[in-house]
């Protein structure tokens, strides 16, 4: 049972609802703000001083004593089921091997594929729990997870089913992908088209049709699936009813975004070395670039994704962690929106709202959430700092003080107590 509550003495109560958004007010801030939530929506919200207590008397009334309050965080890109690790790969690396020369040493994604086939579906479900709940932890509401360490009929189908089972105890709400496409399995070394034919014809209807996934993703990527085979599964996957996202332009510039903007895919991510050409492509298919600088830093490449001129073009820039057990194992969005500003120049204004409204766009949800307003979910964040601008600030700690879901209050304690 979720209370009626009255959440009043909001410093900066930062909305990113199109309709309040001006040149002078960029992230539609209600300053000393008040929110009404009832039945786990948004019932109202206006400024502290325009509530009488006597109007509410049954609600629980909260002083947020000057804090920041905006919508959860939304985290649009992940691949947060998995088992095993890649410890020995961190090494290799800085000892300066690259992250494909180790996938091609028989390490990378095929590596957690090994483990991930063997681990049974309670092992998986208490690990993606654990790893949910730490996101939670730091404000995050909404979590998009691929598949992908599977790679075989049975293996991708357990990873989807346990993330669905996983969803009705979750407070987060998890957004499923499939991405049989994540790489080649080692069955089919060499007969990647044969691999291409197998999604399409057996993985992506069953997939669809049991509502297990709500987007296909793939790795369009040297040595992975180039332009005609990513657009082969993201085709059969649209015919199938799913929404489209890509990995595109992470290692070179292959052409995946020219590719998500002609098919019209909800987002394209990575995009490190995405061309002017690309960068039109997203403008013209409404395409959310999604930004994931976690990777970069982990991997230590040092040009990141060009966020700047995403931005001048006029894309909708989204920023996640690409949580995953080989190119960035940080799940921390509050450290990815710091270092978004420290190596992309991206400002605070860009940073909240690529982890708000457009995360939300880059998920299709922006109708239910990424934003606070009359009749949304409310999924609202509540940090230890004056205003969002401190929130980048003061980078490295978790700054959340709680969080609601669906209107239901987790303080940081009891998440801590729920993760023995
Ligand atoms: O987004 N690029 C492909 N997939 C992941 C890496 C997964 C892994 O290394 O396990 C990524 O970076
Ligand atoms: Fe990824």
């Amino acid at each position: 049972m979720t209370r009626h509550l009255l959440l009043y003495n909001i410093g900066q109560l930062v909305t990113v609802e199109p309709e309040r958004m001006t040149a002078e007010n960029p992230l539609g801030i209600i300053a000393d703000g008040a929110i009404r939530i009832e039945d786990g929506e948004i019932a109202w919200l206006g400024a502290s001083s325009e509530v009488k207590r006597a109007d509410f008397p049954s609600h629980h009334w909260m002083d947020a004593k000057g804090r920041l309050v905006m919508p959860g965080l939304i985290d649009s890109h992940t691949h947060t089921i998995f088992a095993g690790d890649r410890a020995d790969e961190f090494e290799m690396r800085l000892q300066g091997k690259t992250y494909l020369e180790i996938a091609q040493a028989g390490g990378g994604i095929l590596k957690t594929v090994t483990a991930t086939r063997q681990a049974d579906k309670t092992t998986l479900h208490s690990l993606t729990r654990q790893r949910l709940q730490r996101m939670l932890n730091l404000g995050v509401t909404t979590v998009e997870v691929k598949s992908g360490y599977g790679l075989d009929f049975d293996s991708e189908i357990k990873c989807l089913e346990v993330l669905q089972e996983l969803q009705p105890d979750s407070p987060v709400s998890i957004v499923p992908t499939y991405m049989g496409g994540h790489d080649i399995p080692p069955e089919y070394q060499g007969r990647t088209d044969a691999y291409v034919d197998l999604l399409c014809n057996e993985q992506i209807p069953v997939v669809a049709e049991r509502k297990l996934a709500v987007f296909c993703d793939v790795f369009c990527e040297k040595g992975y699936f180039d332009v005609a085979q990513s657009r082969r599964i993201l085709e059969t996957a649209r015919q199938h009813g799913l929404k489209l996202k890509i990995h595109a332009e992470e290692f070179c510039d292959l052409g995946g975004a020219k590719l998500a903007g002609e098919l019209g895919a909800v987002s394209a991510d990575h995009l490190l070395n995405i061309s002017d050409e690309g960068i039109a492509a997203l403008k013209a298919g409404r395409t959310v670039a999604t930004l994931l600088p976690g990777t970069a830093f982990y991997l230590r490449i040092k040009d990141y994704a060009p966020a700047r001129k995403l931005i001048a073009a006029g894309v909708p820039v989204a920023l996640a962690t690409d949580f995953n057990p080989g190119s960035c194992v940080i799940d921390n969005l509050q450290w990815i929106m710091a270092l978004a500003c420290l190596q992309m120049n991206m400002t605070p204004v860009d940073v909240i709202k690529a982890v708000t409204l457009h995360a939300a766009m880059a998920l299709d949800l922006q109708h239910d959430r990424g934003s606070l307003a009359v009749g949304k979910r409310a999924d609202i964040a509540l940090f230890d700092v004056g205003g969002y601008n401190e929130l980048l600030y003061r980078m490295g700690s978790n700054l959340l003080n709680l969080v609601f879901v669906g209107g239901q209050q987790f303080t940081r304690q009891d998440l801590v107590n729920s993760l023995a």
